[in-house]
């Protein structure tokens, strides 16, 4: 079952939107290289307090952190750690707040210091795979034009998609149905698209093969080839406006 949020339902997920935006603006002018993933874990965790917030991430499914901290090979999942980040990594981050019951959920990625043209690309195509995506969620549309749009657009700039993780309906759960693939679907099909729907859009864009594995954490999701990988994430309102951005930075 699709949950359609009211109006006054949403206006409370853009509040929790906001409080996730601001925190990841924090947590991006975090990252510096000799930074380890876990003090950014705790950067964000001292924040959530000091705002009365937590992180739906924590203790989900045993999940150990606020955060999760994706390095280079690493596609979603990371655990914060022991890591250092170094100059020319490449840092994605995936946060949640959940405020008055509700959840948001984003997720942004940066290179560390000077950063090269080849994985600057890689970023950009990421994040404006997510926009096209976001483009398709008007009413009327299917739900799989949103696919079409971020897998169309991935592959037209000649990287891969993950297949094996979704976005997702997002409410008062972090996972709601529907599951929102972002490859593997023709245009025009799937369900229809209905005021009141948020969704978190969230592609994962490889450098390389499109092939990932867990590593033996049971979380840490890695690319098999070992080349880098991307994730941007919003959470996102259908509205009678069109598609509103609840994590809009
Ligand atoms: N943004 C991720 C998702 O939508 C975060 C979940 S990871 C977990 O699935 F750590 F919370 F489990
Ligand atoms: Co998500």
């Amino acid at each position: 079952m699709i949950i359609a949020k009211t109006p006054k339902e949403i206006e409370i997920m853009h509040s929790a939107g906001r409080y996730l935006a601001e925190l990841l603006l924090m947590l991006r002018d975090s990252v510096f290289p000799e930074t380890t993933t876990s003090r950014l874990n705790e950067i964000a965790e001292k924040w959530l307090h000091s705002k009365s917030l937590y992180s739906p991430f924590k203790g989900y499914r045993g999940y150990p952190c606020s955060i999760c901290v994706s390095v280079n090979e690493q596609v979603v999942h990371g655990i914060p750690g022991k890591r250092v980040i170094k100059e020319g990594d490449l840092v994605s981050i995936d946060a949640g707040v959940v405020f008055n019951n509700y959840v948001a959920d984003a997720a942004i990625t940066l290179s560390v210091g000077a950063s090269s043209k080849v994985l600057e690309d890689l970023v950009r195509t990421t994040e404006s795979s997510l926009y096209s995506g976001i483009s398709q969620m008007v009413e009327g549309n299917r739900l799989y034009d949103i696919t079409h749009a971020i897998q169309s657009h991935v592959e037209a700039n000649k990287y891969s998609l993950v297949k094996e993780f979704c976005g997702h309906g997002v409410g008062r759960k972090m996972h709601e149905e529907p599951q929102v693939p972002n490859c593997g679907h023709k245009p025009h099909t799937g369900p229809r698209l209905r005021c009141g729907w948020v969704l978190a859009i969230e592609p994962m864009v490889n450098m390389g093969l499109p092939d990932v594995r867990i590593e033996s954490d049971g979380w840490t999701v890695v690319t098999r080839d070992g080349r880098p990988s991307a994730h941007f994430e919003h959470t996102v309102a259908i509205t009678s406006n069109g598609p509103l951005i609840l994590t809009a930075l």
